[in-house]
């Protein structure tokens, strides 16, 4: 049990890769709080964690609203009175060309990818500072690496995520925080599904060959199953990678390597 005692938040656990880190933290041992906008899934994924023998409890907070995510850590420490982890997962994606995103679209995408995970970092830094220390782990894309048509925004974002995780590593690092982001690639889950849809309709192609084309980007030519990301999440929120931080772990299939 790599996690045995310990708090962790996370965030996005309605569904895909938050879920199944809620899932895998459970198995670890760790007391977990899980956040999202979408309360029907979220408590699937409650059922989930409790099957899996862990102790967790579901608040409803939208991770773009500062006094949401500071409603979301005074719930923490009230139940638990400490926070080890903090996984900022929750994310949105935009598939659309530059000249067709909104005004609307660029707020929604900056305010959920970018300010949510700042404001879950902003909130659990004293806390952590006060306990003498914690881990952070944001998750990135692999948008936030290499170009990819119609993800100029998105993109934007993960590249952002990278970046502040980076500089709050070095921020702190006196207090025993470390801070690192994952970038997943092609994931299974309900967010890459709709971006095959979208994409689908969008160029009058069939959702398959979209997925076909989406999977020949990595060289393991396929998608990963979200349980493949969790366990990079919990490597990095883990001691064993107590030597890691202001670091980014691609987990993408080789996507980037070419
Ligand atoms: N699936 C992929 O291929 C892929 C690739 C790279 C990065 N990612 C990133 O992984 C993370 C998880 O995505 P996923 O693929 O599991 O998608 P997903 O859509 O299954 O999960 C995202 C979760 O975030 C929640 N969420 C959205 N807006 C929110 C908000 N304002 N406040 C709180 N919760 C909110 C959703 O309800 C959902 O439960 C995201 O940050 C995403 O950008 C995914």
């Amino acid at each position: 049990m790599k996690l045995k005692n310990k708090v962790a938040i996370i965030t996005g656990a309605a569904t895909g890769i938050g879920r199944a880190t809620a899932v895998l933290f459970a198995k670890e041992g760790a007391k977990t709080v899980l956040a999202d906008v979408n309360v029907k899934e979220a408590n699937e994924t409650v059922n989930l964690v409790n099957n899996a023998g862990g102790e967790t409890i579901f608040v409803e907070a939208d991770v773009s609203k500062e006094a949401d995510v500071k409603r979301m850590v005074e719930k923490t420490m009230e139940k638990y009175g400490r926070i080890d982890i903090l996984v900022n997962n929750a994310g949105v994606v935009l598939v659309k060309p530059a000249e067709e995103t909104t005004e609307q679209d660029v707020d929604k995408v900056i305010s959920v990818n970018f300010k949510g995970v700042f404001f879950g970092c902003k909130h659990v830094i004293p806390i952590m500072k006060r306990q003498g220390g914690g881990v952070i782990v944001n998750i990135a894309s692999v948008s936030g690496h290499i170009g990819q048509v119609n993800h100029a925004v998105y993109g934007g974002t993960k590249g952002g995520v990278i970046a502040m995780s980076r500089a709050l590593a070095v921020e702190l690092a006196p207090f025993k925080i470390r801070v690192n982001s994952i970038s997943p690639g092609a994931v299974d889950t309900p967010m890459l599904r709709g971006d095959v849809k979208t994409e689908a309709a969008r160029r009058g192609v069939s959702e398959e060959e979209i997925k076909r084309e989406f999977e020949e980007q990595g060289l393991l030519k396929r998608w990963a199953k979200p349980e493949e990301i969790a366990q990079g999440i919990l490597y990095l929120a883990s001691d064993d990678s107590s030597y890691i931080t202001g670091g980014d772990i691609l987990i993408d299939g080789g996507w980037t390597a070419q």
